[in-house]
């Protein structure tokens, strides 16, 4: 099975956001990855809703907004105000993750969840027919350019078993330190979605290293 492909826009050049987009508009990537970091729940700050705004105004692709904040439940509408079209929330960040999911759903969004690597997946197990989406973390969230966590690969097993288990159609998402080298093991492993943003950006063709990506199998 051939993998969707989300490039993390995190990695673009903030001061040519619009070319950086267009750039992705033109090649097959399936959506933006765009990450929201709030500098508590992660040890970074990123950007927020009106970057979001400006770069879906841009943007032909879907955004699959990821939030590394906490409380996200307070910011739902504005992000999807935004243009977001899936909002990702931690299963650290939020004390009501069914209702945080139900709202987002409520709001027409897709609805997902991410989980850091120390996370079990067994904290998912009660939310996995709530969600479209699942992000498994394979670095610990707040900075692009980090090496892929090895343990990351069984952790993408055990939840494809879990959703299998449950009847859940939820797709597999998985977030940080990806290239070609970890593609293929993560996608038989069951990762149906792959983040990557500089593997993507940092290449010599973005374009084709895209491409490349969405080939793997
Ligand atoms: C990490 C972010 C990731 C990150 C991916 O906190 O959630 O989406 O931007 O970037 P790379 O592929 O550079 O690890
Ligand atoms: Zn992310």
């Amino acid at each position: 099975m051939y993998p969707l492909i989300a490039p993390s826009i995190l990695a673009a050049d903030f001061a040519n956001l619009q070319r950086d987009i267009e750039m992705l508009n033109g090649s097959e990537a399936d959506f933006i990855h765009v990450d929201i970091m709030d500098g508590v729940f992660v040890p970074n700050i990123s950007f927020g809703i009106p970057v979001t705004e400006a770069i879906a105004r841009h943007a032909t692709k879907p955004l699959d907004v990821h939030l590394m904040i906490v409380q996200p439940e307070k910011y739902l509408t504005a992000f999807r105000k935004a243009g977001a079209d899936s909002l990702t929330v931690h299963v650290e960040a939020t004390e009501h993750l069914s209702e945080t999911l139900k709202e987002i759903r409520s709001l027409g969004a897709k609805a997902g969840v991410a989980i850091n690597p120390e996370s079990p997946i067994t904290l998912l197990k009660e939310v996995v027919l709530e969600v479209d989406l699942i992000c498994v973390m394979s670095v610990n969230p707040g900075f692009g350019g980090q090496k892929f966590m090895e343990t990351s690969y069984a952790k993408v097993s055990e939840l494809k078993e879990l959703l299998l288990r449950k009847g859940s159609k939820a797709r597999i998402e998985v977030d940080g330190g990806i290239s070609n080298q970890q593609a293929s093991s993560l996608i038989q492993a069951g990762a149906d979605i792959l983040v990557a943003g500089s593997y993507i950006f940092k290449a010599k063709d973005p374009v084709a290293c895209i491409a490349d990506l969405k080939r793997m199998k």
